[in-house]
């Protein structure tokens, strides 16, 4: 059976020891006026429902219109939107349960993945996000520096070959997010150590869920994702400098 089903206009999707906590954090949004997340319906034990966002998710490989520059903006300009909206989520430390530990400073719930795939568009604007089992709270410069990783991006594996774009490419495109989504001066210069930061989680979560049996990890593994995460982080550290000095 397929993990994630869809039917009329409803999702279903596996529940973790984390969704109901999710799930108060979706209904929040909707309340904040936030409605590019997907609405909670239903949980049970093992599976949650949640409504359908209409549109097109920004899977691999990119569309000309994923890859547009307005797909980039109104990317980050959601983020933004998504971040403000969190920000009022009240937290309650005892009663919730997040698949991510909490980092700080704690600025808003980050959603933790974002990036094109758990991005929905309508053509060249993205009008939702998905996919919020790995949010939990934290800086909005670590959402900001996970989604500059795949949107500049500076994955090196998902477009090489003759469609890789140039390095000054990803570095204008970097700056570009940061601008539409209005990042302070401070997380600018953190950007590039935190994008590191993220892929050294990236490759623990996958590494722990492995060893742990998650068959979707075991399966990133034997596809060289860990490799991929290595390759990327020496890209970046080599580039670092650079990075910095695009968006600062
Ligand atoms: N609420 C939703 N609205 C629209 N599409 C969805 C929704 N949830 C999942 N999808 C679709 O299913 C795909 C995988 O779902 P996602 O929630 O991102 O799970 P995962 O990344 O763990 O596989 C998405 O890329 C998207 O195409
Ligand atoms: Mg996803």
């Amino acid at each position: 059976m397929e993990r994630i089903t869809k039917a009329d206009d409803r999702v279903h999707r596996p529940a973790g020891p984390w969704t109901p906590t999710v799930h108060r954090l979706l209904a929040h949004l909707h309340e904040q006026g936030f409605v590019a997340a997907p609405e909670p319906i239903e949980l049970d034990n093992t599976l949650e429902t949640v409504s359908f966002v209409p549109g097109v998710a920004g899977e691999y490989p990119w569309t000309e219109d994923v890859a547009s520059e307005a797909a980039l903006v109104t990317s980050a300009r959601m983020l933004r939107h998504y971040h403000d909206a969190a920000a009022t989520f009240p937290l309650d430390e005892d009663a919730d349960v997040w698949s991510q530990t909490p980092s700080t400073p704690v600025e808003t719930v980050v959603h933790g993945d974002f990036a094109p795939y758990n991005c929905v568009y309508d053509g060249i604007a993205a009008v939702g996000i998905i996919d919020f089992d790995t949010a939990h709270p934290g800086p909005r410069v670590w959402d900001v520096a996970s989604a500059v990783y795949r949107f500049a991006p500076f994955t090196t594996g998902a477009v090489e070959g003759a469609n890789a774009p140039t390095l000054d490419a990803r570095l204008s495109r970097a700056a570009e997010f940061c601008r539409a989504y209005g990042l302070d001066q401070a997380s600018r210069s953190v950007l590039a150590p935190t994008m590191l930061a993220s892929i050294t989680a990236l490759l623990t979560m996958l590494e722990t869920e492995a060893a742990a049996g998650n068959p979707k990890f075991v399966s990133d593994l034997e596809h060289g994702h860990a490799d991929l995460y290595r390759a990327d982080a020496a890209y970046i550290e080599q580039h670092a400098d650079d990075i910095t000095r695009a968006v600062v």
